[in-house]
This record gives structure tokens, sequence and C-alpha cells, in this order.
């Protein structure tokens, strides 16, 4: 009989630490799937579709290794395909107890499919996708935590818009302190600001009259 495993997530994106607990599920199971949960609640940095490509690309075509994503109940989906089990991994004690209470519900909804949990390897216990996004989004290096393309595609994400951003910046700044004349960018000239009498800044002369100097004063 073939043990198939599903190991299900939002994979948004793989990381090295997903690939290498694919790998060492491979040695308990005969075939495993991936699976993505098509979740239209949650907001995710890359599409279905390219969370699945780049899977796909990271697994180099392993015939072992299955591609795959589902909606409604995990442990449906793991039994239409004839899984027996679902493979999560453990990184540190925070993971426990959410990992614990999904593995208890799914045990409550169907009693045939079993929890597996593996222990991530030590490089990858302080990744995620969500911290690797994160050091992604504001320029950090994360080449060595994510697959070389998944990395590809987290600079051209997050550096497209920054551009873009960066460009409007630019371009205000020159529009509001340069004015095109006769075919020429010229700085703008901005009237000198004129202190009115009513202005806090300074007193008015009829204020100045009442206001002693500070030695004066009793
Ligand atoms: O990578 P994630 O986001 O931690 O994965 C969570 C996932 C997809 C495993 C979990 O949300 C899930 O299994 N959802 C399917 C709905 C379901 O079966 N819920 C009942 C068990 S909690």
């Amino acid at each position: 009989m073939e043990h198939i495993a599903i190991y299900p997530g939002s994979f948004d994106p793989v990381t090295n630490g997903h690939l290498d607990l694919i790998h060492r599920g491979l040695k308990i199971f005969d075939r495993i799937i991936v699976a993505i949960l098509k979740n239209p609640k949650k907001q995710f940095l890359f599409s279905l579709d390219e969370r699945m490509e780049m899977l796909r690309v990271s697994l180099n075509g392993s015939p072992l290794v299955e591609i795959d994503s589902f909606d409604g109940l995990l442990v449906d989906y793991a039994a239409q395909r004839g899984a027996s089990a679902v493979l999560r991994g453990l990184r540190a004690l925070s993971d426990f107890e959410y990992e614990f209470q999904m593995a208890l519900m799914n045990r409550r909804l169907n009693r045939e499919i079993q929890t597996v949990f593996l222990m991530t390897g030590m490089r990858w216990i302080y990744t995620s996708s969500s911290i690797i996004k994160e050091a992604a989004q504001f320029g950090g290096d994360v080449k060595g935590m994510v697959p070389a393309g998944v990395n590809e595609r987290l600079i051209a994400k997050f550096s497209r818009p920054v551009d873009r951003r960066c460009a409007w910046t630019v371009s205000g700044w020159i529009f509001g302190n340069f004015r095109c004349s006769a075919g020429w960018w010229r700085p703008k000239v901005f009237p000198r600001r004129q202190h009115s009498s009513t202005s806090p800044s300074r007193p008015s002369a009829a204020m100045s009259r009442t206001l002693k100097p500070i030695s004066d004063v009793g």
C-alpha cells in the first residue's frame, strides 16, 4: 500500500524550510502532495498560480511530489486524494498551540487521517514566509533562506512599487520647485514671507507698545 501525505499550507512563498521538510517527509512517505489552501479571505503577496509555479520550479519536477490546491476541509481533501496523513513542520514552541489545535480538530473531523509533525531543521528554525517577506520588503537580503527563483521574485515584487514611488517623489519635487520657461527649467521664485501684523510670531505695533522689555518688568 502506498503511503501518501498531504503537506498543506499557504506557501506565500515557499522557503528552504518547507523544502527541507518535504525532502525529510519523503523518507517516511512514498509520495507527498503539497496542497495550497485557496483562501479568498486572506491577502497573499503571490497569486495562487505564482505560488504553485514557485513550488514546481523549486522542487525541480520531483516525481514523488505533486503540487495541488484545495478548498474546504483539509481532511476531506486528504481522504479524497487517498492520503493517510497530514504533514506539518514544527519550529519553535510558538507554533505548538496552533498546530495542536489544528491537529485535534482534524482528528475529530476524520479519525483515519493522522497528523505527523517533523521538527524543522535547525537552520530554518527562525525562518517563516512572513518574516522573510518582511525583510525582503525593506530591502533585506534573504538569499539562502528561499530558493534562488523565489529570491528573484521577491526582489522584483518589492522593487517595482518603490521605484515608482521614488519617481513620483522626484518628479513632484521638480514640478513643485521649478517651472519651464522659454525651454529652460528655472527655479520658481517664491515671494518672501511677509509677517502680517496679526502673526503670532511678531507682536503687532499696538502690542509692542503695551509690552515692556523683560528687564523692565518689576
Ligand atoms: O501555512 P498555513 O497558513 O499555516 O496553513 C494553514 C492550513 C492551510 C494548513 C489550514 O488553514 C487548513 O488546513 N485549512 C483548511 C480548512 C480546515 O480544514 N480547517 C479545519 C482544521 S483547523
